[in-house]
């Protein structure tokens, strides 16, 4: 009880401190820094279209690595993948890859919606940019909407889940413009030649791609680093972004650490009893965050060294990449020997996003994100004490890594306008949970829309 109420005591004084402190902070402006090789040279206007089109000779290299692939160690008896992915399930896998699936019906599926290429502050960054087909007759209003993957993911992750965005529905009256570029390093956009492209400097190339296509305002929807880009994208940006919906929300501010312990000793403050199990106890929580994130130290850390063995074969790309669809897309999966792999995603559509990083050798470049963002550098932006002012959508899915309620992130999330506990799904919910996912994107717009609307009436 005396810890409860010194606790209590020590966050009002945290709290008071905190609202003087924020006072001072003010929104970072990031140079439009050139992150190319050598001396800088103005950006091409040009915006190509791209098809991904494959060599044979590198599907042949693949193959050959394939047919070679070693024996690896057998797993401790009945551990199912609790110290990583399952050695046996991954030859299924690889037997798979090398003669089951056929790349070039996979790459003309991936080639299926409008790809370009543009120079952005010396980058490549490629792009799907896909418009709806509006019905003649129907007058809407098109909302463009950026999305953006995560790691160790990709644009393949979103394949599902276009359609159900630029199709118009019956009764709305606007449908999405969607924009999927591939963050920086990821799949065809070129890496930095530079050190010190963050999350923040990549939220930056996304503002400059969307002002070169001529959209000045747009909605931004993210997972995974996706989350983190486009909730900065709201915070440099607010003019631009109508809308951020993330399926990742997340505060880290003193207050906000101090009301999570509070909520050890009296939950009611933090959380509803119906989600207390997402959160508390806290030890629980940490652990698992500690045991499903040894790969975020090392690629915070030394991203090219682990990166050299996963360049090289496609056994431990796959070992790598295929563990973090298992276990963070439902914990219980470790506990099988095939790390139910399959009960939510196709092998076909796991190659396809594996390829992406295969083909165009980024895997190194993906990771050095971890390097360039978990940084000082990047801590004295400060951009953890920056609200997010813009409307706000979070869609929590039940098998997220991490849980905070709303309480907690209205500190942040200064205007949450929808807060959706979703029925199922984890971490990798657009390519797992389309439907939801695309359902909670159209109703938050849809809001936010009205918002506008009744605004306007209002003036
Ligand atoms: C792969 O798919 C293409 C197109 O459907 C087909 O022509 C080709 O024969 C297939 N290749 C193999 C090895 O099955
Ligand atoms: C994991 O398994 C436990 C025990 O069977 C069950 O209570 C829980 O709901 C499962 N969790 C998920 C996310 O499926
Ligand atoms: C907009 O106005 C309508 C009618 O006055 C009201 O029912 C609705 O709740 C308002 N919506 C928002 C999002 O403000």
């Amino acid at each position: 009880m005396w810890k409860g109420a010194a606790v209590l005591i020590l966050g009002l004084i945290t709290v008071d401190w905190h609202f003087r402190y924020r006072q001072s902070i003010e929104i970072p402006k990031l140079d439009n820094d050139y992150w190319g090789p050598g001396k800088a040279v103005p950006d091409s206007k040009e915006i190509k279209p791209f098809e991904i089109d494959v060599a044979k000779e590198v599907i042949d290299d693949l193959n050959h690595r394939l047919d070679i692939s070693r024996n690896f160690a057998k797993p401790l008896e009945g551990v199912g993948w609790t110290y990583g992915i399952q050695t046996p399930y991954l030859k299924t896998i690889l037997n798979y890859w090398r003669n089951k699936y056929n790349w070039s019906e996979r790459q003309a599926l991936l080639n299926k919606y409008p790809q370009f290429i543009t120079k952005i502050q010396g980058l490549d960054i490629h792009f799907y940019r896909i418009k709806p087909e509006i019905p003649k007759g129907r007058n809407m209003r098109i909302l463009p909407l950026l999305i953006v993957h995560g790691w160790p993911g990709s644009v393949v992750e979103f394949q599902k889940i276009i359609p159900l965005l630029t199709r118009p529905q019956a009764n709305r009256d606007f449908v999405f413009e969607v924009i999927a570029p591939s963050i920086p390093g990821f799949g065809y956009s070129s890496g930095a030649s530079k050190p010190g492209l963050s999350a923040a400097h990549i939220a930056v190339v996304f503002k400059n791609l969307m002002s070169k296509l001529g959209i000045e305002e747009f909605y931004v929807q993210g997972g995974d680093w996706g989350s983190i880009i486009t909730s900065i994208l709201a915070q440099l940006y607010p003019k631009n972004v109508i809308g951020a919906h993330a399926s990742i929300c997340y505060v880290e501010t003193s207050k906000s650490i101090l009301k999570s312990l509070i909520g050890s000793y009296i939950p009611y403050l933090v959380i509803d009893s119906e989600y207390h199990s997402r959160m508390y106890p806290l030890s629980d929580h940490l652990t698992r965050l500690i045991s499903e994130s040894g790969y975020m130290h090392l690629q915070a850390t030394k991203p090219d060294t682990v990166g050299v063995g996963l360049t090289d074969s496609p056994a431990g790309l796959a070992a790598y990449v295929l563990e973090k669809f298992s276990t963070w897309t439902n914990p219980n999966f470790t506990a099988r020997d095939d790390g139910g792999l399959l009960q939510k995603f196709t092998v076909d559509e796991l190659l396809d996003n594996l390829m992406i990083y295969w083909i165009t050798s980024s895997i190194t470049t993906s990771q050095r994100l971890y390097a360039e963002t978990f940084n000082k550098a990047f801590r004295k932006l400060e951009l953890n004490k920056i609200p997010v002012e813009v409307p706000a959508a979070c869609a929590m899915f039940p098998n997220e890594i991490f849980y905070q309620p709303e309480s907690l992130l209205s500190e942040h999330y200064t205007n949450i306008i929808q807060f959706t506990h979703l029925p199922r799904g984890g971490h990798f919910a657009a390519m797992e949970e389309p439907q939801l996912l695309a359902d909670d994107i159209w109703s938050f717009a849809r809001k936010v829309e009205q918002q506008i609307i009744n605004k306007s009436r209002g003036k």
